[in-house]
């Protein structure tokens, strides 16, 4: 049920608890390890406990990040993972299986010193979520953990379970006293608590409020940490940079120059051993309410004045507020669903979406999304943004295209140049991070031939490396208290306003099969019809 008083407006960027960021002056003081913050700056000691520390997410990602971060020496010496599932592990199976995850998915090599440093922190609890006397070992070994590990009471609570144990956790959490309550302005009484949480938060507006407003009594919205790893990619923050640190690009970001943008999450892959949660998330609520609107906000948002947590953050809100959500009668009109059929990728044949393991013969589950969506604001009006994003594509490829007006007159038709195409600018977030400008060129010789031509920005080849895997930046983050990358309670319940209506008027449409697209092709065929319809084509990345 949700309480009556959350049944209402998205609350306001101006409510206290989204504001109780501290004023820098302020904040250097509560944590000087946060100014000056570099590449190789230490988190405070801390212990992390990872509920649901046996899922996949533990051993592909959060494991083998920690294991990088503490061999980059990132990570204090006292750091310690309390690892909390239902398997009956001791410490010494647990290091095994964590052993296994990081040999396998971690940058670092594994050398026998190197993994007794790191899984000397290591220590697991057993038992029910729901179980009260698991959270009384929990609290028994953090207490030893904290005194034997000098952790000092700073505590970093992971939610890595599936989400419907996310509000049995944070109620448990907060009732025995495990976690309290602070704000910046108040000193702990023992250290600091902070909860990370990863996506998805709800799985519509009311249920996303009401994980929101669970949190919100156990806990301020300082401490709540929402994981969107996408803005942990050092990519999706160079279009940050690229925007704001640079001169020639922002005075044509707007709707006199911008015809319009393109955002594209392509994935080769299917929807693996995930089954049972996808048929009920989908394309849209899987990647689209998430990741897609944070590459969104990030591109057109206008410039914070500072980069820092709420600064950013108000102006992700701000725009995200500005997008217009398809309305319900018009939905057909501005999205296009799909499912995977049996194809090939990578020259092997693939089965269709209905077909692997976990998926009903009969489901309606989209598996591909396209969308149309305009911003109602001074920057961009009457400019529209396509996002598509689905699995079993040609290949995996997420980038930003942003493709700029013609020229309003050529002068070199009678030259034998028709026709110059327009520039566009791609911001390629992965692979291949980069940048690349589309411009067009004088074909060299006695004739004004034009050609079009690129400019790249390779991220590979000019700084050796594409950077950190993104979990590393946030847990990092996460542990010197900076929420910058985080999503904000406002942010992700502005994004389902958008997506809701869709998925009310999908749902009233009762359909008994979705269009198919072969596995391997761009989408299916609405999908062009979507974007051609106002005169324009996708592009093929
Ligand atoms: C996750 C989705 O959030 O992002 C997955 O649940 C998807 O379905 C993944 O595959 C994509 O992440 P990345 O980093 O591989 O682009």
């Amino acid at each position: 049920m949700i309480p009556a008083e959350l049944i209402g407006d998205i609350p306001a960027t101006s409510d206290h608890d989204l504001h109780d960021e501290p004023h820098a002056m302020f904040e250097q003081i509560v944590n000087p390890l946060r100014e000056g913050m570099t590449q190789i700056a230490t988190a405070p000691p801390c212990a992390m406990v990872i509920f649901g520390v046996s899922g996949d997410l533990t051993s592909r990602k959060l494991m083998p990040s920690l294991y990088d971060l503490a061999m980059t020496s990132r990570l204090a010496e006292g750091f310690s993972i309390i690892g909390v599932s239902r398997r009956e592990w001791t410490d010494e199976q647990f290091r095994d299986e964590m052993r296994r995850a990081v040999e396998a998915h971690a940058r670092t090599p594994v050398t026998q010193d190197r993994w007794d440093s790191f899984a000397s922190g290591l220590f697991y609890v057993s038992g029910n979520f729901d179980d009260e006397s698991m959270y009384e070992r929990l609290g028994a070994r953090l207490d030893e953990v904290d005194r034997e590990r000098r952790t000092e009471g700073n505590r970093l609570f992971y939610l890595a379970t599936p989400p419907s144990f996310y509000i049995t956790i944070i109620n448990s959490l907060g009732e025995r006293d495990l976690v309290e309550r602070q704000d910046f302005y108040r000193a702990p009484k023992i250290g600091w608590m902070r909860l990370v949480v990863e996506k998805p938060i709800g799985n519509d507006l009311a249920s996303a409020r009401e994980l929101n407003h669970a949190m919100s009594e156990v806990v301020s919205e300082s401490q709540i940490y929402r994981i969107d790893h996408y803005l942990g990619k050092e990519t999706v923050q160079n279009a940050m940079a690229f925007r704001f640190a640079n001169v020639l690009f922002e005075p044509v970001w707007n709707r006199h120059y911008v015809d319009h943008m393109q955002i594209t999450v392509a994935e080769s892959l299917g929807v693996e051993n995930r089954g049972t949660y996808y048929e009920e998330a989908g394309a849209v609520r899987d990647m689209l309410q998430s990741h897609m609107l944070q590459l969104l906000s990030i591109v057109a948002m206008e410039p914070p004045a500072v980069f820092r947590g709420n600064a950013v953050r108000d102006e992700k809100v701000k725009v995200l507020r500005s997008v217009i959500p398809p309305p319900g009668a018009t939905v057909k009109d501005f999205t296009a669903r799909g499912q995977y059929a049996a194809g090939f990728i990578e020259g092997k044949t693939v089965p269709g979406y209905r077909q692997e393991e976990d998926i009903a013969p009969t489901s309606t589950t989209e598996t591909f999304v396209a969308m149309k969506l305009n911003i109602d604001n001074w920057r961009w009006a009457d400019v529209p943004f396509y996002l598509r994003t689905g699995k079993r594509m040609p290949r995996r490829v997420t980038e930003i295209a942003i493709q700029f007006q013609r020229v309003p007159h050529l002068m070199f038709q009678a030259a034998g140049t028709t026709d110059v195409e327009p520039n566009l600018l791609t911001l390629r977030i992965q692979p291949d991070e980069g940048i690349s400008l589309r411009f067009a060129a004088k074909i060299p010789g006695t004739t004004m031939e034009l050609r079009t031509v690129r400019m790249d920005f390779a991220y590979g080849a000019s700084f050796g490396s594409a950077g950190a895997d993104a979990y590393e930046r946030l847990l990092i983050d996460a542990m010197m208290g900076d929420q910058t990358l985080f999503a904000r309670r406002d942010e992700v319940e502005t994004a389902w306003h958008i997506i809701d209506p869709v998925l009310a008027a999908w749902q009233a449409e009762e359909v008994t099969g979705l269009p198919l697209y072969e596995a391997g092709t761009w989408g299916p065929e609405k999908s062009d019809a979507l974007i051609e319809r106002d005169g324009r084509v996708w592009r093929r990345p």
